[in-house]
């Protein structure tokens, strides 16, 4: 496909059906935020215009998908619709035994029961919240080794979602036989939505084969990463996706994958290995907690949905068109006057409401304070990633993501407007204080009270 000749940034689909959007007046706005506790997650549908919470489960299916759930073989054994969706996961990964799961974190759980457990050390360039959780829960250890450029929202660097090779010959030094897993997050979500190297892939196995030590991909976000591979690596602008995303998964032993991202579904995920005695251990779990192997966590027509969707997310025009429309998010943010994570990720922009707004201390949640100003300001929800999602963060971030196929070009530049909005009276924002707080993961369920 030749590049994209003009200006205008355009989505490559039509709309065939659509769904109303809520528009509130701002005392309404600001009644619903005060009745949920000023904890945008406590907020009903309803009373949000646009949704960039998550672009988990939130993406809008073509046409082919939802034909495609009409042609579900509901069997409880031996399913249709499962060999179907195996032979498009076998195509894309070549990766021999397949489990579909209800979501993403049912595989973490189900790899952390079988083959994880205490003294084990998991390896990760940045775990998710939900697989360090899973991984800690067996009694395992989770590390971190992102590259140091991740650390710095300023740097441009192509690849900051790369594993530290230094920190991992380190780590296997110091841990040894512990190691049971290296993962790789690719995207790096939690590092900005930001790629992984081919390279850096390959450095990672090379590594943990020469230790017989497994390697997995969190491959919740593969064709955003597999498309920043074919746009920045030195020598992939002319491999197609597919040959780029197989080149991916051939450097790996299994993966695990929430499909509610590029799998573009409501709901399913993935696990996958090489290995026909984890497979067994995999199988035997998943009989226990998710469903028959042949259909997992889910219904015959979602494995429809999601063999589709697999797919269709590898496609070359939409791919360009998300990193374009995404990039031009960010710009319009920061030209806006709120600074933010460089280079932009694949799935969201991520604003430094740390450095936007330096008169609130980390200790009354900047990021907090700017997510519900874009609220308020205009019925934008996104998300503070910062020291109330995860007490003693080092950046106060607030993450706009945005579902795949949703939105159009015009919900992009009303949010930036309403940024602008939030700019004009940024010194008059206040910072928060927890009012009521659970055990643990407050962010979900806190209630907070302005300053
Ligand atoms: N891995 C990554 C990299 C993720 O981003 C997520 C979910 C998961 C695993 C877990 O998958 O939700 O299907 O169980 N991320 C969502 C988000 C929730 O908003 O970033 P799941």
């Amino acid at each position: 496909m030749s590049p994209w000749p003009y200006r205008t940034i355009i989505e490559p689909f039509r709309i065939k059906a659509v769904e109303e959007i809520p528009f509130l007046t701002e005392d309404a706005r600001r009644a619903a935020l005060d009745r949920a506790g000023h904890n945008l997650f406590k907020l009903f549908a309803e009373e949000v215009t646009i949704d960039l919470l998550t672009d988990s489960g939130t993406g809008a299916m073509s046409a082919d998908q939802w034909a495609a759930l009409m042609l579900g073989d509901e069997s409880y054994a031996g399913s249709r619709s499962f060999r179907r969706f195996e032979a498009v996961v076998h195509r894309l990964t070549g990766v021999k035994h397949v489990f579909p799961v209800h979501q993403g974190r049912a595989a973490e759980r189900i790899l952390a029961r079988t083959v994880l457990g205490p003294g084990k050390v998991v390896l990760n360039n940045t775990h998710f919240d939900t697989t360090r959780a899973n991984v800690e829960q067996s009694g395992a250890l989770a590390i971190d080794l992102p590259v140091a450029s991740a650390r710095d929202p300023e740097d441009t660097s192509p690849f900051k979602g790369d594993m530290d090779l230094d920190a991992l010959d380190r780590a296997f030094e110091e841990y040894g036989d512990r190691v049971a897993l290296v993962m790789i997050t690719m995207t790096n979500n939690a590092a900005g939505g930001q790629p992984v190297s081919m390279a850096n892939l390959a450095a990672v196995s090379d590594r943990c084969h020469q230790r017989g030590v497994p390697m997995f991909l969190d491959a919740a976000r593969f064709a955003e990463n597999a498309w920043f591979i074919h746009a920045r690596e030195p020598g992939f602008d002319s491999w197609s996706l597919p040959d780029i995303a197989r080149r991916m998964f051939d450097m790996a032993d299994g993966f695990t994958m929430s499909a509610k991202k590029d799998g573009i579904v409501h709901i399913g995920g993935i696990l996958a290995t090489r290995d026909p005695v984890w497979a067994d251990k995999f199988r035997n779990e998943l009989i226990l907690g998710e469903g028959f192997p042949t259909y997992g966590g889910l219904a015959g027509r979602d494995l429809e949905a999601m063999a589709v969707g697999l797919e269709e997310a590898l496609d070359e025009g939409y791919l360009r068109y998300r990193a374009r429309s995404i990039a031009y998010f960010a710009e319009g943010i920061e030209k806006a006057g709120i600074p933010v994570v460089h280079p932009p990720g694949g799935h969201a922009v991520y604003l430094d409401a740390g450095r936007f707004l330096s008169h609130i201390p980390k200790s009354a949640l900047p990021g907090q304070a700017l997510a519900c100003a874009l609220y308020l300001e205009g019925g934008i929800r996104g998300v503070e990633v910062g020291s109330f999602m995860f007490p003693g963060a080092r950046l106060e971030l607030v993450r706009l993501a945005v579902p795949r196929r949703t939105y159009t070009q015009a919900h992009i530049d009303y949010t930036i407007e309403v940024a602008e909005r939030v700019v004009a009276r940024a010194k008059d924002l206040r910072g928060y204080r927890i009012v009521k707080e659970p055990p643990f993961l407050r962010h979900f369920s806190a209630e907070l009270a302005p300053l």
